[in-house]
């Protein structure tokens, strides 16, 4: 049986090892998968321990991508526009090939599962750190007309503005602004990529960047209630308000295929989670 790990810092709350079995159940792959508590202070030495032991290939959570994007040999271009990796392959030469499935997950969530339209739309990104940072190729892939970015920490929406800017259609306008501008502007998509939601908090974002039609997408999953941010938006009226559940597992799904080569059906597992929150 081929051994597989979600690998963070904390993990034990994490969907991934059930969200695997589940794909191998349908798929009829025979992988074990488990979520592995690492030591902040010996994430790389422990990664050589999984290789050692026979592993396969790790997911790679909180707070650890960032340093599995610098251990890998071979980086995926999305991985080396992320900074970061969320899936590593365990090559049978011995060499680590890094890829970052999150923003495929994201675009896969909205275009396919949720039919939200990207390209020529005006998109806001609350936040400017890593999960924003992995988003954002995937996003400007879609060609919408207008993707600004808002952060707290302005300089750090300059940075990546500056970073992607460097291959950026002509189609496409990308800009920052702080939490405040950001209401100059109505938009047809906004999509937090804070952490605000971790201590129950929205982004000081004013109600202004709401249009009749604006729809909102919580990178951040709650399944058993609202998370804080689509809760901010059913309360004024957003169109269609989202959390990350899709998203988690649609990264999943990728990872699951670049690992086995077969693609799981991700709608029964989202509806399954949904459905079973007390079984997890
Ligand atoms: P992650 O990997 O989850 O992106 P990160 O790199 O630490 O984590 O980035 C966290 C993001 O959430 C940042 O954009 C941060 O804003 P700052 O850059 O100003 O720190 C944002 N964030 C966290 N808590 C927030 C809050 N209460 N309100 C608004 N933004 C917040």
């Amino acid at each position: 049986m081929d051994k597989y790990a979600v690998v963070g810092n904390p993990v034990s709350h994490s969907l991934s090892p059930q969200i695997h079995r589940l794909f191998a159940e349908q798929t009829n792959q025979n992988i074990d998968y488990q979520a592995l508590e690492f030591a902040e202070d010996s994430f790389e030495q422990q990664v050589l321990q999984l290789i050692e032991s026979g592993f396969k290939g790790i997911n790679v959570t909180v707070p650890f991508k960032e340093r599995a994007w610098a251990i890998t040999d071979i980086l995926s271009p999305r991985a080396k526009d992320a900074g970061a990796v969320n899936t590593v392959i365990f090559q049978d030469d011995g060499l680590l090939a890094g890829d970052n499935t999150d923003g495929i997950g994201l675009t896969r969530d909205m275009i396919t599962n949720n039919h939200i339209l990207i390209q020529h739309r005006k998109i806001l990104v609350l936040g400017a750190g890593g999960a924003v940072r992995g988003i954002l190729g995937p996003l400007l892939a879609q060609k919408p007309d207008l993707l600004t970015i808002a952060n707290r920490t302005i300089e750090k929406a300059q940075d990546l503005v500056h970073q992607f800017s460097e291959n950026l259609n002509d189609n496409t306008e990308l800009q920052h602004c702080s939490f405040e501008d950001s209401g100059k502007q109505k938009y047809d998509l906004i999509i937090n990529g804070t952490s605000a939601g971790l201590t129950n908090e929205v982004p000081a974002i004013p109600d202004e960047i709401l249009g009749i039609n604006s729809i909102c997408y919580d990178m951040m999953y709650n399944i058993t209630q609202p998370t804080a941010f689509v809760q901010w938006a059913i309360d004024r009226g957003s169109l269609r308000q989202f959390d990350g559940l899709g998203m988690l597992v649609e990264q999943a799904a990728e990872a699951f295929f670049i690992w086995r080569g077969v693609r799981p059906e991700t709608g029964p597992v989202i509806s399954q989670l949904r459905q079973q929150p007390v079984d997890l």
